[in-house]
């Protein structure tokens, strides 16, 4: 279409030409001009995709696109990725484009379609093969805008002192698995009033975490400003405070955080600063963006930035780090200044995503220590994806594993049974022990499973786990198991149980678990 209309324009030009002599220069450097731009040229340029987000903030995606003959080249920047057009096919009428990029041992693909139409770049993209597209219109941005910025150089390691904080595994809720991007001040406030008043403070529960997008950009001096669903921080942290809770925040070492909003790159001390200011507790400090500037082996200098920066503060600042537990971040994390690191990619609130991390951290119990633990992601329980038997299963494993207790639902609007599960006193103490032992697997026989955590005064908790769908008959032998008791107590039940001798057979429901404490 587009080739034939400037093939007419060119004849058109060319009559003029020989009606008036006087313009067949002109009229030849036209010709010239016309057919010497390849197609693909009308792609070149810098385009853009501004999606409004809801607080006020853009997700944008960048499409710089240079042409080399037939060829299209140049970048493509979306949230946290930043992917190299590898391949392209076809022209300003339907292009595809392929971009890659290198996260950490893998590569990450992505594909547009699109068309130019009149000055629009009408794009389409999946996240995944098999899903509906997503159409945006792009439009021409000035050249570098978006572009990623340069590589910060990284400082040698060292060892960043201890914070002395979180002696046991830190108690709290976190926003993500809920309200994701919905999450603003009034939520807050009122998860705080309800942790307040709801028994889980007086369980142990401190921390109000905010996760991603809360943020906006930055003003002239580089300080980090929020979005219009958090209006004023330092106010909500009072108001926190004065729930006797302890308010936590949420960025990332790259330029962007994995919703895309604005990360802490090249401004470490800046808003560690900030967040002392504000009155900030808690800080997770999330990988995403800073894939597209550092390796994976770089992590622990990168993560060792924030870690003095934290420490600098005169504010204690519990430090959360979360890079999915890639490097064997438990033999790290703890140098680089971390009270707790991520080990697994994202829970998902269904039985198969929470027993997949939850029984998959068995080989992880060395590297937990008061102080330092292992993160195997926040609570789903009371989410709605599993039954109750099954949170109790959660709550069961995050207790033996000496996990991070940050529930992740709608503290406002929970079941009895659920806040239950959330606040059980005789589970959050094996959860909150004082030796600060994670557990592991000492049994396991088809879909049973025990696992045994040591606790103070030479206790043991055990958790009898049946994973299958149908409940299972088994026979403890505590022989076996190298315990010697006299004392035995279910942990669910709260109740004694008289020592049933060498053997305790027990029942255990479907997708259930029961809890014990054994000691002499
Ligand atoms: C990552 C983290 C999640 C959450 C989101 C927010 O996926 O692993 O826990 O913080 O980012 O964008």
């Amino acid at each position: 279409m587009r080739r034939t209309k400037h093939m007419q324009d060119s004849r058109r030009i060319i009559r003029v030409a020989e009606a008036a002599p006087a313009l067949l220069l002109l009229a030849n450097l036209v010709v010239f001009f016309v057919s010497a731009q390849q197609p693909n040229d009308q792609l070149s340029g810098n385009w853009a995709v501004k999606t409004p987000n809801a607080d006020g903030t853009f997700r944008t995606t960048y499409l710089n696109l240079k042409t080399q003959g037939p060829k299209i080249t140049g970048s493509i920047r979306v949230t946290q990725f930043y992917y190299l057009i590898t391949e392209s096919v076809g022209g300003p009428d339907s292009f595809t484009l392929t971009g890659s990029m290198q996260d950490g041992k893998s590569v990450r693909t992505v594909k547009y379609e699109g068309k130019l139409v009149g000055d629009e770049l009408h794009v389409l993209t999946r996240r995944r093969p098999e899903d509906k597209p997503t159409e945006m219109i792009a439009r021409r941005v000035p050249p570098g805008e978006g572009a990623l910025p340069a590589r910060i150089e990284l400082p040698a390691l060292h060892k960043v002192p201890d914070n002395g904080l979180s002696r046991t595994p830190p108690m709290g809720w976190n926003s993500w698995n809920k309200f994701a991007g919905r999450v603003d001040d009034a939520t807050v406030r009122s998860i705080a009033d309800a942790m307040a008043s709801n028994g889980m403070k007086a369980a142990g529960y401190r921390y109000i975490n905010i996760d991603d997008t809360w943020e906006s950009g930055r003003d002239a001096q580089g300080n980090i400003q929020t979005n219009k669903k958090f209006p004023d921080m330092k106010a909500l942290a009072a108001y926190v405070h004065s729930k006797g809770l302890k308010l936590g925040i949420y960025s990332s070492p790259g330029p962007n955080t994995c919703a895309g909003y604005e990360g802490s790159y090249g401004h470490e001390k800046q808003d560690a600063r900030t967040y002392a200011d504000w009155g900030i507790d808690y800080l997770k400090y999330d990988w995403c963006g800073a894939r597209t500037l550092y390796t994976d082996e770089e992590m622990p200098a990168v993560y060792q930035k924030m870690g003095d920066a934290l420490r600098a503060q005169k504010r204690p600042i519990v430090y959360s780090l979360c890079q999915y537990g890639r490097l064997d971040v438990w033999k790290w994390g703890a140098d680089v200044g971390g009270n707790l690191w991520r080990t697994t990619g994202d829970i998902r609130d269904s039985w198969d995503s929470m027993t997949k991390i939850g029984f998959g951290q068995n080989d992880l119990a060395p590297w937990a220590k008061p102080g330092h633990w292992n993160d195997p992601d926040m609570l789903e329980i009371g989410n709605g994806g599993m039954s109750e038997i099954e949170y109790k299963t959660h709550m069961s494993l995050w207790a033996i594993l000496a996990a991070p207790l940050l529930a992740g639902n709608d503290l406002r609007n929970m079941s009895p049974a659920i806040l239950e599960i959330l606040i059980d006193p005789e589970v959050i103490a094996v959860n909150q022990d004082k030796e600060g032992k994670q557990g592991s697997r000492v049994w396991k026989s088809g879909d049973q499973e025990i696992w045994a955590r040591p606790l103070s005064n030479g206790a043991t908790a055990l958790a009898i786990f049946n994973r299958a769908t149908e409940p299972a008959k088994l026979t403890v032998r505590w022989g076996e198991l190298g315990l010697g008791g006299k004392h035995l107590r279910d942990l669910w039940l709260h109740q004694d149980i008289s020592w049933p001798g060498p053997e305790y057979p027990l029942t255990v429901p479907g997708h259930g678990v029961v809890m014990l404490r054994v000691s002499r």
